[in-house]
């Protein structure tokens, strides 16, 4: 019987453990039509098998990791994966041959010094590569600040180094459905997104640490800090804007200290889910509890946010109305106070901070015209926003204010029918 297709190499943060709390994130549109799958951060590629398996109408599928050892890999498995077989093979019936650990362990060294050092072709890199990944201490990819593989000797007794059927399985599928195998930065992939058509981006970016010293997170030498994961957030708006569907998987720092709102402020126009995993990452047992992560999506539409009304003046000028339908609102250039052109710059600004600043409702006059605040109504639309608090303003302050008040005032006349 077939083998079903799935990671080649153990990856750490691998995805196999969540894939049933993963497939009830998914969007719902995905099971209607066609869709294009992207992958920015493959890794192992747990999620990437489980969807190639799941989702025939898959159109098109793009993957993407940083590594570019790892993305050789899958080329090759992709390209030649009998070549492949054959050196593993090779490499298997001589490690087998060796019965004593501390030989084993000098083979080990011997490849690794191979994998680091030496001129290789692509096919030979990936057969130690996944030779090294069935030896290694944990089965962990980690690279040194010069970029070499550095992780020392596992203690496997006969661990299966050529999975003949499994990788016959995996290039099946990356070929059945062309997948394009990119290396690269994440941001690249934006460029992937078929306009016309349905987009659904998986994120699995290397994880927040918890705390300084749990976690780990330097699959390459590159690290992935705070501020990458900000740079993760403009990505995800951008994807948004073009209307691409998301999932992102990151670590919950609530685990460790509840008032770490880290990614629930970074993320704060998007849905978040926690649900409970059992990381292993930790390579002391003890420490392996479960823990929750998060998941973050732009689909669960959240349509509505709250103002908050900080201005006890506010009754004086008009009502507060709440949750008013955005597509009620009108702008007239000539009804705004200060008629000035919509910045996208300063709109971006409003969506990212808003949960710092607060959510102002805003100004409109009795036919629900802008008369202040076209930029967070540009914002609330940006944020998919269905409902939105508006002020109210009465005529009579509108008369009364320096700006346009000559044609308040004629609303004014008429509405009163005073001359
Ligand atoms: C959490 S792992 C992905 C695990 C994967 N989902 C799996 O099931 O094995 C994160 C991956 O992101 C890659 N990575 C790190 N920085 C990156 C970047 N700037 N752009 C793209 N990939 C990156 C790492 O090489 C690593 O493979």
């Amino acid at each position: 019987m077939k083998s079903i297709a799935k990671p080649f190499v153990k990856w750490v943060g691998g995805k196999g453990q969540l894939l049933n709390q993963l497939e009830n994130h998914i969007p719902k549109d995905i099971y209607e039509q066609e869709f294009t799958y992207i992958e920015p951060f493959v890794g192992g590629g747990a999620m990437l098998f489980f969807m190639l398996q799941k989702f025939p109408n898959i159109k098109r599928a793009v993957i993407n990791d940083i590594n570019q050892n790892l993305i050789d890999a899958y080329i090759n498995i992709k390209e030649n994966a009998e070549g492949l077989v054959y050196r593993l093979k090779h490499i298997e019936r001589q490690y087998s041959s060796i019965t004593d650990y501390e030989k084993q362990k000098t083979f080990y060294l011997e490849m690794r010094r191979k994998f680091n050092e030496e001129k290789l072709t692509s096919i030979d890199k990936t057969a130690i590569l996944i030779f090294l990944n069935r030896t290694c201490f944990n089965g962990l990819y980690r690279e040194n600040s010069k970029g070499k593989f550095n992780v020392p000797f596992g203690k496997y007794t006969n661990p299966t180094i050529c999975n003949e059927e499994l990788i016959y399985a995996d290039s099946e599928l990356l070929n059945q459905f062309d997948v394009e195998i990119l290396c690269g930065d994440f941001v690249e992939t934006a460029s992937k997104v078929d306009e016309k058509g349905l987009n659904f981006f998986y994120l699995d970016p290397p994880y927040r640490p918890l705390s300084s010293t749990s976690s780990f997170n330097s699959y390459v030498k590159e690290v992935f800090d705070d501020g990458e994961q900000n740079r993760l957030r403009y990505f995800c708006h951008e994807i948004n804007q073009k209307k691409s569907l998301f999932l992102l998987s990151n670590s919950d720092p609530h685990n460790i200290n509840p008032n770490d709102n880290f990614f629930d402020e970074l993320y704060a126009n998007y849905h978040i889910s926690r649900i409970s995993a059992n990381r292993s990452v930790n390579s002391n047992a003890s420490k392996r509890g479960k823990i929750n992560e998060l998941l973050i999506d732009n689909f669960y539409h959240v349509n509505y946010i709250p103002s908050i009304v900080i201005y006890d003046s506010y009754s004086l000028l008009g009502n507060i109305e709440r949750k008013v339908d955005l597509g009620k609102i009108t702008i007239d250039k000539k009804r705004l106070s200060y008629a000035n052109p919509i910045y996208s710059d300063t709109v971006d600004n409003i969506v990212y901070n808003f949960h710092i600043e607060g959510w102002l409702p805003i100004w409109v006059d009795d036919d629900y015209c802008i008369r202040d605040g076209q930029h967070r109504y540009a914002a609330a639309k940006q944020m998919g926003l269905k409902y939105i608090d508006v002020l109210k303003l009465n005529y009579e302050t509108l008369a009364n204010e320096k700006y346009n008040s000559k044609y308040y005032k004629s609303k004014l006349k008429e509405k009163y029918l005073i001359s």
